[in-house]
């Protein structure tokens, strides 16, 4: 599981509750519910805040993070589910209850696929997991031009959601929501951006990933990875300071690592990782960000 330490989902910080956020009754609320928006738009935080209502009204809740840049659940880079526990199961052994899927960038663009594909690997694990509600928060990316337009609809298509909850200040996700308002599949609740919302600058967002790369790989050694026998996925992006997965068999993410030196004789490869054993693990799989591991920062 990667670590879920830092930000638990049960954090109630104060927030500002809109009107429009209360006319989205919890208790009718079923399947997919995705919330869109720009970047300083508030999203996270209204998603948070349906989780919660969620769960007063359902047994089982999804809470599918899929913003790889600001992520909240797990690391940059991922994309993670976690489930909230039910009150039957609390006396039962704990099960595994968050799943990463690793993306190697903290950006969908040029990783789209993985994107959209990651996120309904996650949402099918969600609903086998008993979950009937699952609330997806989601990147930044929506500008038209940048691939944002195409990412939104064809995730869309993919995960289907019931509802739609849109965070906008102007038009800046028209030609994402046009056709979905008489889309007959979707239920389109547009919401206008909080006055609360408190805006990030690029400095802001690179020390945030920074911050939480130093301290997951703060705790990590090294394991040295015989690469002949093991399967690699992307290993023409291998080079000293490469991010990369370590993933079972489901192709989620056990832990992540940062590559540090190959050594030929032997044909290993040397990866700084708080991961303790190779147990478990199904394959290896390079992402393109590269940071120093020590410092956090992107190389
Ligand atoms: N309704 C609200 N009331 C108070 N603060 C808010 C509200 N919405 C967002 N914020 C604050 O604004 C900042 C950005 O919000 P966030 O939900 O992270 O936006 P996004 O996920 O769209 O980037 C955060 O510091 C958050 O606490
Ligand atoms: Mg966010």
């Amino acid at each position: 599981m990667l670590n879920l330490d830092r930000l638990s989902l049960n954090n109630h910080i104060s927030i500002h509750i809109p009107q429009g956020w209360q006319r989205l009754d919890p208790a009718s609320l079923t399947g997919t519910v995705m919330v869109i928006g720009r970047s300083d738009t508030g999203k996270t935080t209204l998603a948070r805040y349906l989780f919660h209502q969620l769960c007063r009204h359902h047994s089982k809740v999804g809470f599918l993070d899929c913003d790889v840049g600001q992520s909240t659940l797990g690391l940059p880079t991922t994309m993670t589910l976690a489930l909230s526990a039910t009150a039957e199961e609390s006396n039962s052994p704990p099960r595994r209850e968050a799943f990463s899927y690793f993306i190697g960038s903290t950006s969908p663009r040029g990783h789209m696929l993985p994107t959209v594909i990651g996120a309904h690997k996650l949402q099918v694990t969600a609903q086998e997991m008993g979950a009937k509600v699952i609330v997806v928060d989601t990147t930044g990316l929506v500008d038209r031009a940048a691939g944002g337009g195409a990412l939104k609809h064809w995730k869309i298509e993919l995960l289907q959601p019931s509802v739609l909850v849109s965070l906008a200040r102007g038009p800046e996700l028209e030609h994402i929501l046009w056709p979905r308002r008489r889309d007959r599949r979707v239920r389109v609740h547009e919401l206008r951006v909080s006055k609360h919302v408190k805006e990030r600058d690029r400095e802001t967002r690179i020390r945030y990933r920074e911050a939480r790369f130093r301290n997951y790989f703060g705790k990590a050694g090294t394991l040295k990875i015989p690469i002949r026998s093991t399967v690699v996925f992307g290993i023409e992006e291998m080079s000293r300071g490469q991010v990369l997965a370590f993933q079972d068999e489901g192709g989620f993410a056990l832990a992540l690592g940062v590559a540090q030196e190959y050594e030929r004789s032997s044909q290993t490869l040397a990866i700084r990782t708080p991961l303790t054993s190779i147990e478990g693990v199904s394959s290896i799989r390079f992402g393109t960000l590269r940071l120093d591991p020590a410092t956090g920062q992107e190389l």
